[in-house]
């Protein structure tokens, strides 16, 4: 399938997305928003494909919505448009895990973008903030609530209303990303990650970011539960008897993801 405003490529059992509109810092354009979308679907589809990596470039992950395509739209436009809804939001449909692999600016809706995956490792020059605030709006594709619970109220609330930007160090010590690492090695790092959850049971991955996600849904109670029905589940799974057996036979476990 081909796109025109990302690179869609395998890498083993990795599935690569990168936007790919530099010269406007990979603004998200409703083609754009779509072509993800899309891309988002054949990764899903293809069994092949074990987990996703959605990344930019070295200046940008992206710098947030089309603020040229957005800026003529009126509230009947976006209310009765559902501005960005549905195709916006794929990445958190995915049951596939994916990774946001993020260098340079991740603002606005390129933070959310980043936030929408599973975890984020940054590079070094890596800058996420939500700069709505300056151009007269709010964060609109989950800023204010996927940012609040990452890195807790005070942050949250003060880069939505100044606008400010944080460095990789700062967001790695919130809690916003999972690990920083050198610009150069940031794609290879984020591949390896992808295809290292490729090579484990599908099942037990599925199963495993569906019970983390429970965590911010429900009471810490119901969540127990939840978990513990899923582990319980696994026992039923092929996977789970090989993945047992080879450790008692100290050696590789091939999972079937069955
Ligand atoms: N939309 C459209 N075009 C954008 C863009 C955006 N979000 N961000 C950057 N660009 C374009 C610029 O207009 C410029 O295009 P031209 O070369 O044609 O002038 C090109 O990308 C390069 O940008 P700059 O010249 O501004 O680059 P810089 O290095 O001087 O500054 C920056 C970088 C600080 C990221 C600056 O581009 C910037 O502030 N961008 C806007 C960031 C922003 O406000 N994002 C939030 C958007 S609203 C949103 O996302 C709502 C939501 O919650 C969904």
């Amino acid at each position: 399938m081909s796109f025109e405003t990302i690179l869609y490529q395998l890498h083993e059992r990795a599935a690569l997305i990168t936007l790919n509109r530099p010269d406007v810092l990979n603004a998200l354009s409703s083609a754009l928003i779509s072509e993800l979308a899309r891309a988002l679907d054949d990764a899903e589809r293809d069994d092949e494909v074990g987990a996703i990596v959605v990344t930019g470039n070295q200046k940008a992950f992206a710098a947030g919505a089309d603020i040229s395509h957005m800026k003529d739209l009126d509230l009947v436009d976006t209310y009765l448009g559902d501005f960005l809804r549905d195709e916006a939001e794929r990445i958190e449909r995915c049951r596939k895990p994916v990774i946001a692999a993020v260098a340079g600016y991740a603002l606005g809706g390129g933070c959310e973008l980043a936030m929408m995956c599973d975890f984020i490792i940054a590079a070094r020059n890596a800058k996420f903030g939500q700069p709505e605030i300056k151009l007269g709006t709010i964060p609109g594709l989950g800023g204010t609530q996927r940012l609040t619970r990452a890195v807790g109220k005070a942050k949250a609330m003060e880069m939505c209303l100044t606008g400010r930007m944080m460095d990789a160090e700062e967001a790695e010590r919130a809690g916003l990303v999972t690990r920083v690492v050198d610009n150069d090695a940031l794609l290879e790092d984020a591949i390896a990650t992808a295809n290292v959850i490729a090579g484990y049971s599908r099942v037990a991955a599925y199963m495993a970011k569906e019970s983390v996600n429970r965590a911010f849904e429900t009471t810490l109670l119901e969540g127990l539960r939840f978990e513990k029905r899923l582990f319980h589940a696994t026992f039923a799974t092929a996977d789970q008897k090989e993945g047992m057996q080879a450790f008692v036979d100290k050696r590789e476990a091939r999972f079937q993801n069955r």
